[in-house]
């Protein structure tokens, strides 16, 4: 089984990537092959609205996008992880996912690969009382399920800010193994085994 591993912060080795970086390893545990992603190491292509791509299913315009949606599209399961930049998914995240309107039938709006496992991050600075990171997921969870993928794990984090102090909370490293065990878990046909909406958060 096939998983994407998107990495939507541009701090390399910042707290997304560390939490996504043990993601992977527990998807890898769990027997998936993972292929990761850095959003910002491709060309900042942002979606044009030109809808041509929802008739042809790839991007008309930004052949390098189609790389990444080609590879999406190969996938059993997805694992999205961003930073938090205004409330919001980060810019490259949010990008990606306009793109996701080649995903789309344009007669009915229904989806072209729907089934898709998907696992959740988003990281931010502020306090988990404000409740941003989560969101931030609902808001990506409803992207999701839009297009008919099915959300199986997520993971917000709150209160880390600075470039990497996510491995000094090692509760929230396993959460995050975890969350990548549950994607693999769930690509290879196990019933998922928490409700994504009311995940048990780190
Ligand atoms: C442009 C920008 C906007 C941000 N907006 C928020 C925000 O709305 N809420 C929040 O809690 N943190 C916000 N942050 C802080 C980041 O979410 C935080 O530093 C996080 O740990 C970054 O993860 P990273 O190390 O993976 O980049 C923002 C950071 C940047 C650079």
């Amino acid at each position: 089984m096939k998983i994407l591993a998107v990495m939507g912060s541009p701090r390399v080795r910042g707290n997304t990537d560390t939490l996504l970086d043990s993601a992977i390893e527990g998807a890898r545990q769990a027997g998936a092959e993972v292929d990761k992603v850095l959003l910002n190491d491709l060309p900042g292509e942002v979606c044009t609205g030109f809808f041509s791509c929802a008739r042809a299913a790839y991007c008309v315009k930004h052949p390098h996008v189609n790389k990444l949606i080609d590879k999406l599209k190969q996938s059993d399961g997805i694992i999205l992880a961003t930073s938090v930049w205004w409330f919001s998914v980060s810019t490259s995240m949010k990008a990606f996912m306009d793109h996701w309107i080649c995903l789309c039938d344009p007669e009915t709006w229904s989806s072209r690969v729907p089934g898709k496992k998907v696992g959740l991050i988003a990281v931010c600075a502020m306090p988990k009382e404000r409740g941003v990171s989560d969101e931030v997921l609902d808001h990506m969870q409803r992207i999701c399920e839009w297009l008919s993928l099915k959300v199986v794990d997520r993971l917000p984090v709150e209160g880390v800010n600075m470039k990497g102090e996510v491995v000094n909370y090692p509760d929230l490293m396993e959460r995050a193994s975890l969350l990548g065990q549950r994607v693999a878990r769930a690509c290879a046909g196990e019933p998922a085994m928490i409700n994504a909406h009311h995940t048990d958060s780190a």
